[in-house]
């Protein structure tokens, strides 16, 4: 049973600010492809997040750091093509904003003209203000992400809960207080304590969602591959796994070599 309250045609970032007012949970989940962007949208996900996670999950390296702004289009356009309602955000990647707000603006115009992606999200607080606000004066929305933020995984060194400590939790109110006063039009939260997510999504009008930042946030995201269960050693303890397809595939795989090479498969049904 859906428990959306409103039918909404097409998500835009407008829809999400009114979703907050109108105590409706918004939810969102990443995609790299078109045939994934497919499912989701027409599962009616309402975010669809072309992450640079995708730097894990499709590539196989350690962190997010190596993607390039030219996979990430790749990845983005191919969403962007499946896409019918979703509102498609997609990262800008290590690299392509932190040094200079002008190219933080042409890694940006460059996601929008050539994906068509719908917004971009970028990493970071006040030390990355004057690429945000470049980036919104060129009219590209932008979705702001804080808490553990895996392009700075080597000035964190772990991977562990962000903001449990005072100084850093009054730093992160203070960044995202700023990210929606420049005019970003959510945040994302990853890995901070619960009540700090609850104060923080209390304390602002842009929507919070959420990645192991507990309930009381105004939407939820994860990765996609690991809520489908096909990435089975990652096992934080905010993920819940709705499938389990590392054992559904491998047993698809396993039985499809058996049938090869047992000659059941093709079958006299199966060919010309
Ligand atoms: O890249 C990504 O998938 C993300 C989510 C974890 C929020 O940024």
């Amino acid at each position: 049973m859906s428990t959306a309250k409103k039918e909404y045609k097409r998500i835009t970032t407008k829809t999400l600010v009114d979703m907050k007012s109108n105590n409706e949970k918004i939810s969102m989940l990443t995609a790299y492809d078109y045939t994934m962007a497919k499912i989701l949208d027409n599962a009616g996900i309402d975010v669809i997040l072309v992450g640079d996670s995708a730097s894990n999950v499709m590539a196989g390296h350690e962190t997010t750091l190596p993607i390039t702004l030219n996979e990430m289009i790749y990845h983005a356009s191919s969403v962007v093509r499946a896409i019918d309602r979703s509102l498609v955000v997609v990262d800008l990647p290590f690299g392509a904003y932190q040094s200079d707000p002008k190219k933080a603006l042409r890694s940006a115009i460059r996601i929008m003209k050539e994906s068509g992606g719908h917004a971009v999200k970028l990493e970071g607080g006040k030390e990355i203000k004057d690429s945000v606000k470049r980036i919104l004066n060129a009219g590209i929305p932008v979705m702001g992400h804080l808490g553990l933020t895996p392009q700075s995984i080597y000035k964190f060194g772990t991977y562990t809960v962000r903001a449990k400590e005072e100084e850093e939790a009054k730093q992160l109110k203070k960044d995202a207080l700023l990210l929606e006063r420049l005019g970003c039009f959510a945040i994302v939260l990853e890995k901070v304590p619960a009540k700090l997510a609850e104060e923080v999504a209390k304390s602002l009008q842009i929507p919070i969602i959420g990645i192991g930042a507990g309930s009381s946030v105004d939407g939820q995201v994860l990765v996609t591959h690991d809520m489908l269960g096909m990435t089975h050693e990652f096992n934080p303890r905010f993920l819940r796994r709705y499938l389990n397809m590392f054992t559904e595939m491998t047993n698809a795989f396993k039985q499809y070599k058996n049938d090869v090479k047992s000659g059941d498969f093709p079958s006299e049904k199966e060919q010309y």
